[in-house]
């Protein structure tokens, strides 16, 4: 039975503790689509200013900033800033503890920004969201991208609250179990982390999603308007079935 008074807010500071800076950083960090991923935001950098929001501990901007000419990340988790710092070449990566729906970063600007990682999934509100989009195009210099990797609610198989398996190895096991809301539009995952030699952990997060046509309205609402989407960093064409997607929102550039 799922409950809906479960009150998300806040459930999603607990997870980026210090804590679980550590698991994520042990099984999470690596992803088979990274260098893909470090690829195309180059290209769409082309060498400029470069803002990660919810940078974490670095997996995409500390090897992005070998590539432009500077790259800044801000996250609302001490710990995961920690990490990316102690991490080789976290120093060439500028950090500010801040949240993506209300970052000011003053007269700073950027040729490219990005949340990845389903990062617009967890502002978990539209008016979170619509605070975001406002606060990129304000540090977005004319002509500049927005590039958001999040879930695609049109193709993602909602969860009827059975467990998956997400990761198997050696001594551990991840398992996933999910919760749909459609009346608010949120997702609740539970992570149970079962690993040898250790007691359980259990890690809730949780996800608020938004249509990709109201997605797309609030960027216009701000002057971003979408110029593609992908269903992959190899830039495959979105399929209608695909869970997740990319889109690539432009800020007008300045009048010549
Ligand atoms: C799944 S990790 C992804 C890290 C990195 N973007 C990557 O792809 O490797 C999500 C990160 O977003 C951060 N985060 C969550 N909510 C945030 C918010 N409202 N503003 C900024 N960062 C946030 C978390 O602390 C965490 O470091």
């Amino acid at each position: 039975m799922i409950d809906p008074t479960v009150d998300i807010h806040g459930i999603n500071d607990y997870i980026y503790g210090d804590e679980w800076s550590r698991l994520w950083q042990t099984h999470f960090a690596k992803r088979p689509d990274t260098e893909a991923t470090i690829r195309r935001l180059a290209e769409w950098a082309d060498g400029g200013d470069v803002l990660e929001l919810g940078v974490g501990s670095g997996r995409v901007a500390i090897p992005l900033a070998a590539k432009c000419r500077s790259v800044y990340g801000i996250d609302t988790s001490e710990g995961m800033l920690r990490e990316l710092r102690a991490r080789q070449g976290g120093q060439q990566v500028w950090t500010t503890e801040a949240d993506a729906a209300t970052f000011d970063l003053g007269s700073m600007r950027f040729d490219l920004i990005y949340f990845i990682s389903w990062g617009l999934q967890m502002l978990l509100s539209k008016e979170a969201k619509q605070h975001c989009f406002e606060r990129v195009a304000e540090h977005l210099r004319p002509g500049g991208a927005f590039v958001v990797e999040g879930m695609h609610p049109e193709g993602y198989p909602f969860g009827s609250g059975g467990l998956g398996t997400l990761k198997i190895d050696r001594a551990s096991t991840i398992l996933n179990g999910e919760v749909h809301r459609p009346q608010d539009q949120v997702v609740l995952n539970s992570l149970i982390f079962l690993v040898d030699n250790e007691l359980p952990r259990v890690h809730t997060t949780a996800s608020h999603y938004v249509s990709t046509s109201c997605l797309d309205e609030m960027a216009a609402d701000m002057g971003l308007s979408l110029e593609a989407k992908f269903g992959n960093w190899e830039c495959e064409p979105l399929a209608d079935s695909s869970p997740s997607m990319i889109r690539v929102y432009r800020k007008a550039g300045p009048d010549v």
